[in-house]
């Protein structure tokens, strides 16, 4: 969602601003804007659409001079996108800016009680009432003016704050919403995201809720909503900086595809250690993890699908109950936590409000969360009572491909470890599923090289209306993300069924030359799901089968077949929706869209 660069220090602000907006595209926006302290006034420009519009206008920077700025990709939620309703904004008298990624709850309050007191608003967004705010509180210390208004706003917030009288510092505060604050010798810097300010220091500050961090061009502190100062640890970011470069690939999801085999080894080696699983970051010993006797999984999206896959595996292997919920809707649906359950919540940028607000219902009611997260120093991770990292580094596509395998690789592991502590699985069982474990990676390599096959068959399809992804237990979780994968990026209607419930409403659906993607990888369901082919082909679809090597015979009743190497069953997932994530990303491509930024999508959802 919206993307916040600022920075203070000896350079040209605008540049820094533009370079690390740029590195947050991903997030997904509708326009941009940037505000710069010119030695007397802050001047502000701002554009509808990508942001090579905004660094046009400005000459890449060059009419906006100065050394204290603040700049914003903004994802429109209170008004539309236009120019008036971009960010940043300014107070009655052009004297303060602000820009804002989050949502002011009592905006609509807020904003009645300043036209009362002779007030008026230019813009439809929620955010310019909190540089209204600010105006009605500043009395020429901005500190007091923030601490006030800070008291007042309901919701979620990161903010970064100008004030003209007081050019050699920039203020930046947050709730619930990501921002982090950076140093380097030639200044300071707040961003969003990591990547926006990589390039220029690796030594960052991760500012925690309603904490306020003031920044000068050689200098950094911290406040607490009090205003009193406190103290933080600087972390020092371990990310390549190559991670987050397209390095010669056409998109990031193309590129991200490719860095899987990786991805799964960096999430599965550091856990493995003389032929056991070593989970320390999970900070359980192996009784209490016996223990557990029912395990909730709450996510979003992908991350969700990545957990129903969990469910299966766990239920299969450790014999433990596992309930998953789209955290939308656990958060709101009073959820029995039982005695002995574990909450299990699972994020990408560990920063998804839904999610987030789902693990803390979770711990108000007294249970143990672990945060399955790949973005170190999240709010997710912040606050989970254990995180075990999915090692992905930084993942620009908005679609998310290799965080979801390291998802699935982490939740296997969980389920390897707690079957093995219940005795459930015994050393050769172990060491047989680690041996396949090991061969994850050179088998997605494998199914990579089908490239040019997927991207010939998908052009083939790039005018189709409905697809349809079916499959049967781990299949059918296959089928849920192979189906996401393709309708956000490509925008062809997509819908993942279990293939058992086709016949109670949806095979109505299928017509001459439907295409159906079945996936037939789980051998005890393989006959059922072949009835179901065989049923979607008589009513005239064209079915694409995703099944195991050796399953030849297939070919009498599937049109197109996709084989995928064996292994344990349990961890088809991890090789099945390889094909699916390169088919959706070339029907995108046929299409002539931007696979990296599909249309009304961010990647990390900050507001419910
Ligand atoms: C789809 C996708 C989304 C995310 C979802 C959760 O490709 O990326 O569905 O999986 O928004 O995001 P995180 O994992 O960051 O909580």
């Amino acid at each position: 969602m919206c993307g916040i660069v600022g920075y203070i220090g000896a350079a040209q602000a605008a540049d820094i601003i533009l370079e690390g907006l740029s590195r947050l595209e991903y997030r997904g926006y509708d326009s941009a804007g940037m505000a710069i302290f010119d030695g007397e006034k802050i001047n502000i420009s701002k554009s509808v659409g990508r942001l090579k519009v905004l660094e046009e206008m400005t000459h890449n920077g060059e009419t906006m001079p100065g050394c204290v700025g603040i700049g914003h990709t903004r994802w429109a939620t209170h008004g539309v996108p236009n120019t008036v309703n971009a960010h940043p904004h300014f107070n009655r008298s052009e004297t303060i800016t602000l820009v804002h990624n989050g949502i002011i709850e009592n905006y609509i309050a807020l904003k009645e009680m300043l036209k009362k007191k002779g007030y008026e608003f230019a813009t439809d967004t929620d955010t310019e009432v909190v540089v209204q705010l600010l105006d009605y509180y500043y009395k020429g210390d901005p500190m007091e003016a923030i601490t006030k208004v800070l008291q007042r706003v309901q919701g979620s917030y990161a903010f970064g704050i100008i004030f003209a009288e007081h050019p050699d510092r920039i203020y930046a505060v947050r709730k619930d919403s990501p921002l982090i604050v950076g140093r380097s010798k030639d200044g300071c810097f707040i961003a969003s995201d990591v990547p926006a300010i990589l390039k220029y220091t690796r030594k960052v500050f991760y500012v925690d809720n309603q904490e306020i961090a003031v920044l000068f061009k050689d200098d950094l502190r911290f406040y607490s909503i009090d205003a009193e100062e406190i103290t933080k640890d600087e972390v020092f970011i371990e990310w390549d900086a190559k991670a987050a470069e397209k390095g010669g690939y056409e998109h990031f999801m193309l590129k991200e595809m490719y860095e899987q085999p990786k991805t799964v080894t960096d999430t599965f080696s550091p856990r493995i250690k003389d032929g056991k699983i070593v989970i320390d970051d999970l900070n359980m010993t192996d009784e209490e993890l016996a223990a557990v006797k029912k395990i909730h999984i709450v996510a979003c999206g992908s991350a969700y699908h990545a957990g129903v896959t969990g469910k299966y595996v766990i239920e299969d292997l450790a014999r433990i109950p596992v309930e998953v919920d789209l955290a939308s809707e656990f958060r709101y649906r009073n959820p029995i936590l039982e005695e002995g359950a574990m909450v299990i919540v699972i994020s990408q940028s560990g920063e998804t409000a839904d999610t987030l607000a789902a693990l803390r219902e979770s711990k108000e009611k007294g249970f143990r969360v672990l945060g399955i997260v790949n973005v170190v120093g999240s709010s997710i991770a912040r606050e989970a009572d254990s995180v075990m990292y999915t090692w992905a580094g930084p993942e620009i596509a908005v679609a998310t491909t290799k965080a979801y395998s390291a998802q699935l690789v982490a939740l296997y592991l969980l389920a390897m470890k707690m079957a093995y502590v219940k005795g459930k699985i015994d050393d050769v069982e172990l060491d047989s599923m680690i041996e396949d474990l090991k061969c994850i990676p050179s088998q997605i390599e494998l199914l990579l090289g089908n490239e040019k096959r997927i991207q010939r068959f998908a052009n083939r399809y790039v005018g189709a209306k409905d697809i349809f992804f079916i499959g049967r237990g781990i299949d059918y979780s296959i089928a849920l993300e192979g189906s996401l994968k393709l309708k956000e990026i490509s925008y062809v209607h997509s819908e993942a069924y279990a293939a058992g419930e086709l016949k109670h409403g949806t095979i109505s659906l299928i017509e001459k030359g439907t295409l159906v993607t079945a996936i037939a990888t789980q051998p005890q369901l393989y006959a059922k799901t072949v009835s179901n082919i065989v049923e979607v082909k008589s009513r005239g679809a064209f079915v694409l089968a995703v099944t195991t090597e050796g399953n030849d015979e297939i070919e009498k009743n599937a049109d197109y077949v996709i084989y995928i190497p064996q292994t344990n069953p349990l961890f088809m997932n991890s090789l099945a929706i390889i094909p699916l994530q390169m088919f959706g990303y070339y029907v995108s491509v046929g299409k002539g869209y931007d696979a990296d930024h599909p249309r009304n999508l961010a990647k990390s959802v900050t507001v419910e």
